[in-house]
């Protein structure tokens, strides 16, 4: 399989998963929350947007799925990522989406006619997996494609905190690099040889926090996670400051962090160390002494290509504006969240009104601070619970209602073939909601019963058909369900408390 990968790890796939970061909403709101004018194809919906490197490309697809009037782009030079898109999109009825079996280098030397111009690039799980030559590729890509105004997401592996990952990324190439069989067993060996090495301590492992942990959690993980994460020919960890510096080579600035709640400083920084950040001399130094006093070992930034200030009254009333929309049921907030930067406490005198008010539907930012309760809260806590929940997937800001119907139908078709898809598996796990232009978690019972509902089938006997056929027995309190009867019964059991509970929530982000 070498050759065409170019060094990227091959004969083997990528995880089967789905990103919300660079859903439009989410990019509107924290480029809002950083002073920048959102461009207005994200509020539209009619922007043009490209995944290099798109991997199964679910994303791009789900993305497509809630956006009918925005165009969209995902290459990948492997084929049978780009194979399973396709089908994915052929079944759902996609006519905004194309996926294309093609290399950086491919999309650069493109004949015909000239590629669209776009408004957002997303490069998640590319800029450390690649070669230099290749990033360069990327870099020509934005500086010939990307629409003034336009937004990048990219997302690598930073320093300092990934040198914590360094000896071991070394451990595994060489060790898989042995013997022969296939790729999975390899890496089986790799990870179960450097737990041995771990448990001996001493040396590295005694000398770095969190080593054995990251072991034990590989032990967990798909080696198909483990490979594309640290086989790679190339595997780059960047300090910002770098990532900005390559970046300006497209006429690129840096405009914040693309997960809210990382724009947040004081969660992470003590008023000395803010003030240490606030010694540096340009922003991007600022950034990368942050990432040194939190130790970050991956980044998700936001730049922009000639991006727009906005006044402060001006960025008010556009916070104002936007709409937010609960994920989990008001009493399923949590009171504390264990978060990446520590522990958050969730104070109830603030976040059971605006849990309770959230649940109504959507509600703008100007809409909550309407109601007394939230209002005797101030301004700046309801906009900072706003980000925290936001970043948390507890909330998640709503695309604005002209388009709503366009949307709704494009999701119905799209989620009738992606429900189809949980007869016989887990993926995508997500569902497109109109509402929100992004995603919805949804176990596979949940889609079983959804599909089971559009089919006019007893839910509990269709989810039974499926799940039986693939060895899968249920649990109820610890104990294993025997048989056909009380697997039936406990199916039927969650079937009410799904539609009791998640089922409404699921219909009010119009997914169904
Ligand atoms: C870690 S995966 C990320 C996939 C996807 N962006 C996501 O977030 O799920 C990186 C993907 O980049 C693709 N890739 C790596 N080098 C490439 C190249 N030179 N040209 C095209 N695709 C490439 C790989 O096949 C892989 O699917």
């Amino acid at each position: 399989m070498s050759g065409w990968t170019e060094g990227y790890v091959g004969g083997i796939d990528y995880i089967r998963a789905v990103y919300r970061d660079w859903s439009p909403a989410l990019l509107r709101f924290a480029l809002t929350l950083r002073g920048w004018r959102p461009p207005a194809a994200l509020t539209d919906g009619r922007f043009t947007m490209a995944e290099p490197g798109c991997g199964h490309g679910l994303t791009t697809a789900l993305l497509a799925g809630a956006h009918p009037a925005a165009r969209f782009e995902a290459t990948d030079f492997n084929p049978s990522h780009i194979a399973g898109a396709r089908r994915l999109a052929d079944d759902a009825g996609l006519t905004n989406a194309v996926f294309l079996e093609e290399s950086f280098a491919d999309e650069a030397r493109r004949q015909g006619a000239p590629a669209p111009m776009l408004d957002v690039v997303a490069l998640h799980g590319v800029w450390s997996w690649v070669s230099a030559a290749n990033r360069a590729i990327l870099l020509d890509t934005l500086r010939r494609r990307l629409k003034p105004g336009g937004v990048v997401f990219v997302s690598y592996n930073a320093l300092p905190g990934t040198l914590a990952h360094m000896p071991l990324r070394r451990i595994l190439v060489e060790r898989c690099a042995e013997g022969d069989g296939p790729l999975p067993e390899r890496i089986e060996r790799a990870v179960a040889f450097a737990a041995r090495m771990a448990a001996q301590g001493g040396g590295w492992f005694a000398n770095t926090d969190g080593v054995a942990e990251r072991i034990e959690q590989l032990r967990h993980k798909s080696a198909n996670y483990i490979a594309h994460e640290y086989l790679n020919g190339d595997w780059t960890a960047f300090y910002h400051a770098d990532v900005v510096r390559e970046l300006a080579g497209a006429k690129l600035e840096f405009a914040g962090a693309a997960v809210p709640m990382e724009q947040l400083d004081d969660l992470t920084l003590s008023a000395a160390q803010r003030a240490l950040a606030a010694e540096a001399r340009d922003p991007a130094q600022a950034e990368t002494l942050r990432d040194v006093m939190t130790n970050r070992s991956f980044r998700r930034d936001l730049f922009v290509k000639g991006g727009e200030r906005l006044s402060a009254a001006e960025r008010r009333a556009l916070l104002g504006a936007s709409r937010f929309v609960l994920l989990v049921a008001p009493d399923d907030l949590p009171e504390v969240a264990s978060t990446p930067v520590g522990r958050l406490s969730f104070a109830s005198a603030l976040y059971r009104p605006l849990g309770e008010a959230l649940a109504e539907g959507p509600q703008s930012l100007d809409a909550l601070l309407a109601r007394p309760e939230l209002a005797a809260q101030g301004e700046e806590a309801v906009l900072r619970a706003l980000v925290l929940l936001t970043s948390l997937a507890l909330a998640a800001p709503a695309m604005p209602e002209a388009g709503r119907t366009d949307r709704q139908a494009q999701a119905d078709r799209f989620n009738g073939a992606v429900l189809e898809r949980h007869r016989y598996g887990d993926t995508p796990g997500q569902l497109a909601s109109p509402l929100l232009g992004a995603g919805v978690a949804v176990s596979r019972i949940e889609a079983l019963f959804l599909l089971a509902d559009r089919l006019g089938e007893e839910p509990a006997a269709f989810a039974w058909r499926h799940l039986s056929a693939d060895g899968i027995t249920l649990g109820r309190d610890g104990e294993r369900c025997e048989g056909d009867e009380a697997n039936r019964a406990e199916l039927a059991r969650r079937h009410a408390r799904f539609g009791e509970g998640r089922r409404p929530l699921l219909a009010g982000l119009g997914v169904r």
